[in-house]
């Protein structure tokens, strides 16, 4: 076999055996085929697509290219989330108490924020002396007795992912739905849980640009997850404006605090949907006692005791969440609407990269962030605004990137004069049965 071979074969459109896949990731991976062969091998995969059994194979490959983390010693139901990423996207860190209090174990290992997307390490820092790099001994018992944790990758999850997304990133093949696939699943079937929920989303602050094109791919990482023997499900949901009122590190603690106190804005009901589909998915809950529990969780004030435990044993200060107001907070400044209308539009991603110019991002690994900066919205989609009303507030460090965040934010937020249809938190459903519109 060469990897010759194996390049014409796919350029021609043939399927590639397991052996074959097998022998380009294990390749890769050791540095015995260089970048210029991968390259050729991922532009063909990207033109010419590769079936469900070959994207099952690629996953599988890179899958074993790492550790495998082995959660069965805590003895209980293991859930995960995924989301393919966005701007307000802090769904984790409401979801993982809740579903704590729902009696199944959350050890979740999360992201830093890079580009114009957050990530839910960087938020959680924002908590004075919260540990997100606790060993896997002391993650596994915070788990076992609060029910939920989250830290940064720890173990060496598909080493295989992390050399092949480098390249894809310099040869234009991100955009391949099987590579896509096999890259995301490959490290979630390594990080150990029995049932995942996929967050897929779409829109201007999204990977994918269209619901049609996140089903695609839902549908994909799906049948995957279910032939590798998981309980998986993958919800569609809409990131054509920020998911939560609040951009920006601490600034989404303080959102999320007000969603476990029973704020229902479209953050809550997002993280409603996910939270009931993946207890549902469990198999202890059916859609009904699934929120049943969510509501009971939030309005008993179960969960957000739950996330000041967590924020205790991970050696964070839980008065913070208590007490929220304690963040502290950027100088304040306004966007204001130039005309009367109606919010008809957002570029979400924009808006993710004023925080980043306020200095709440990276543009590189090394850069520092400040917690302290972000945004505030006082608008979505639909809202009737007059000329001189706030759109959104913008909270700076002796005006940091002030200038030319708010000139993006004005920039992304449109005003017309027809109110358009709100729009809907998901799209559809994807279980292991088929596809549920909204
Ligand atoms: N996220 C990933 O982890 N991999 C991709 O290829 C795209 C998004």
């Amino acid at each position: 076999m060469t990897v010759v071979d194996i390049i014409e074969k796919k350029k021609l459109k043939q399927q590639l055996s397991k052996q074959e896949i097998d022998f380009v990731v294990e390749g890769f991976t050791n540095g015995s085929i260089p970048d210029y062969q991968m390259s050729a091998l991922l532009m063909a995969i990207l033109l010419n697509g590769m079936t469900d059994e070959e994207t099952f194979e690629l996953t599988d490959a890179m899958l074993h290219s790492g550790d495998i983390v082995d959660m069965s010693a805590l003895g209980g139901t293991v859930v995960d989330k995924h989301s393919t990423g966005g701007i307000g996207d802090s769904t984790t860190l409401a979801l993982a108490p809740i579903l704590a209090c729902c009696g199944v174990y959350v050890a979740k290992m999360s992201g830093r924020g890079l580009g114009f997307t957050g990530g839910t390490i960087d938020k959680l820092e924002s908590i004075p002396g919260f540990d997100t790099s606790l060993n896997e001994e002391e993650f596994f018992d915070v788990v076992k007795r609060v029910g939920c944790a989250v830290i940064g990758q720890t173990a060496n999850l598909a080493p295989a992912d992390k050399k092949i997304y480098a390249l894809r990133d310099v040869t234009g093949t991100v955009n391949s739905i099987p590579l896509i696939c096999a890259s995301i699943m490959s490290k979630k079937l390594a990080s150990g849980s029995d049932t995942i929920l996929l967050d897929v989303k779409y829109g201007s602050g999204a990977f994918m640009p269209d619901p049609e094109s996140a089903l695609e791919l839902a549908t994909k990482m799906v049948t995957i997850g279910t032939l590798a023997g998981k309980r998986i499900g993958a919800l569609i949901t809409d990131m054509q404006q920020p998911l939560s009122d609040h951009v920006g590190n601490s600034l989404e603690l303080v959102g999320i605090v007000e969603v476990l106190r029973g704020k229902k804005n479209r953050l809550y009901y997002e993280i409603k949907e996910v939270a009931v589909r993946l207890l549902a998915l469990t198999g202890k809950y059916t859609l009904q006692s699934a929120e049943k529990a969510f509501c009971e969780a939030i309005e008993s004030g179960r969960a957000l005791d739950k996330l000041a435990q967590m924020v205790q044993a991970q050696h964070g200060d839980p008065d913070y969440i208590r007490h929220p107001e304690r963040f502290e907070i950027g100088t304040r400044d306004t966007v204001l609407a130039d005309r009367d209308g109606y919010v008809s539009h957002m570029v979400a991603a924009d808006i993710g990269r004023a925080v980043t110019h306020l200095g709440g991002g990276r543009m590189t690994k090394s850069d520092v962030i400040d917690f302290s900066v972000g945004v505030v919205m006082h608008v979505a989609i639909g809202t009737p605004v007059r000329k001189g009303d706030v759109l959104c507030e913008v909270f700076h460090n002796n005006g940091k990137g002030l200038s030319e965040a708010k000139q993006l934010i004005a920039n992304a937020i449109t005003i017309g004069d027809e109110q358009p249809q709100p729009h809907k938190i998901a799209y559809a459903y994807v279980g292991k049965d088929g596809v549920e519109l909204y």
